[in-house]
């Protein structure tokens, strides 16, 4: 089979990418363009600002993928782009350059879901390693700051199947780990800022209850669906909990003076106290074995046969030594991306795409942004 190579674009949140992928393996080149200077003084993203900034960054960052890969424009397969879900401004920058490149190349265009790519930002690196035993069935927990969500997966033939069995019911993950940090006056995005400064802090310093979900999802329309076991996830107790903790341990000028200044990482070590290292060692533990726990009980009840754990919260260190420990404890294989594919980034859009580029699955013409897309 000759070499297929792909132009993967995405754009569905705050990060600008591009990358070629040689045949679902290789990374030729990967160029991701951060918004985080943009939408840090906001705590959060803003989608019109990430629209505009999505528009000044497109072409700049596809002109360095193709140059970093040493390939012209004419000599790419395919193109493929990020469908949804995401912000609908966002994904439409990505999706009319794509469609109007593609045209003007006269190349097949592909429309990915960005959920099935983070997973595919897993098989690609293990392919990339050699590494082509993989069991199944696949469980995976795609942990980001928009999602929260456990698939089952499958591949049949060529392509891919999933079975959604757990999502969060508010809050996704790394949004939790972001709202914190905002409480405590650090940076955007919080969850590599709490990450690093966790380190110095005692996790049993503070008891957050774990979320207790006990009603099933009314908006669960797949019938199906909702009779098999299911793990959803719950987020925005743990945030109204710091926040009274905060309020109740008179931590507020700390916070008032952190939020007056523009700091880094290594600048917020010196401007927080061994109260707030212990608050956010708490939180992070408390989010680490929630999610592990319930990932574990998920592949138990399902009798998986391995693991996949990514998105932008997968480059978290506690949460990948805990699911290491404890899937090795089950004699489970985990696999995660390296940390740049855990966050978005468009390597792992163009992944997802060579099977459907072998299956011929092409984008019609009209296809167009779908904010919220499901994948199963
Ligand atoms: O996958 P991603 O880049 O974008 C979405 O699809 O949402 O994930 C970004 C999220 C943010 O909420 C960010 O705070 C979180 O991932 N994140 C982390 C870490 N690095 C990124 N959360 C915890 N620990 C980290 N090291
Ligand atoms: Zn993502």
């Amino acid at each position: 089979m000759a070499d297929v190579y792909i132009l993967g674009i995405e754009s569905s949140c705050d990060e600008t990418a591009a990358a070629v992928v040689r045949s679902g393996e290789e990374v030729v080149s990967n160029v991701v363009y951060s918004q985080f200077e943009t939408h840090g003084p906001y705590g959060g993203v803003v989608p019109e600002l990430a629209s505009r900034e999505h528009l000044r960054a497109i072409v700049p960052v596809v002109r360095k993928a193709l140059t970093d890969a040493g390939r012209s424009y004419e000599t790419v397969d395919a193109l493929a782009v990020t469908q949804g879900p995401g912000l609908a401004g966002s994904l439409l920058v990505g999706i009319s350059y794509a469609k109007a490149l593609a045209f003007a190349l006269d190349k097949p265009l592909i429309a990915v879901n960005h959920l099935e790519g983070h997973i595919h930002a897993v098989l690609l690196e293990e392919k990339q390693k050699g590494n082509r035993e993989l069991q199944f069935p696949v469980l995976a927990l795609v942990v980001s700051g928009g999602h929260t969500h456990l698939y089952l997966a499958q591949q049949s033939g060529g392509s891919w199947t999933y079975e959604n069995i757990g999502h969060t019911r508010d809050d996704a993950a790394g949004e939790a780990f972001d709202k914190v940090a905002k409480l405590l006056g650090l940076g955007y995005p919080g969850g590599p800022i709490i990450d690093k400064l966790s380190k110095l802090g005692d996790p049993s310093a503070v008891r957050f209850p774990l979320s207790q979900i006990k009603h099933p999802d009314r908006r669960e329309r797949n019938v199906e669906a909702a009779e098999r076991p299911r793990f959803d996830f719950s987020y925005s107790g743990i945030k109204t909990s710091v926040l009274r903790y905060i309020e109740t341990h008179g931590m507020q000028s700390g916070i008032a003076s952190r939020r007056a200044q523009k700091a880094s990482v290594d600048d917020y070590r010196s401007l927080c106290d061994q109260q707030t290292f212990n608050l956010m060692a708490s939180f992070q533990r408390t989010m680490v074995d929630d999610l592990v726990a319930k990932t574990l009980k998920a592949a138990r009840a399902y009798d998986v046969a391995t693991l996949f754990v990514t998105g932008g919260v997968a480059a978290n260190r506690e949460l990948r030594e805990t699911f290491e420990r404890q899937a090795a404890h089950e004699g489970l294989p985990v696999y995660f991306p390296s940390r740049p594919l855990s966050t978005d980034n468009a390597a792992m859009i163009a992944a997802a795409a060579y099977p459907k580029f072998l299956e011929g699955q092409f984008a019609p013409a009209e296809f167009s942004a779908e904010a919220s897309l499901r994948l199963a």
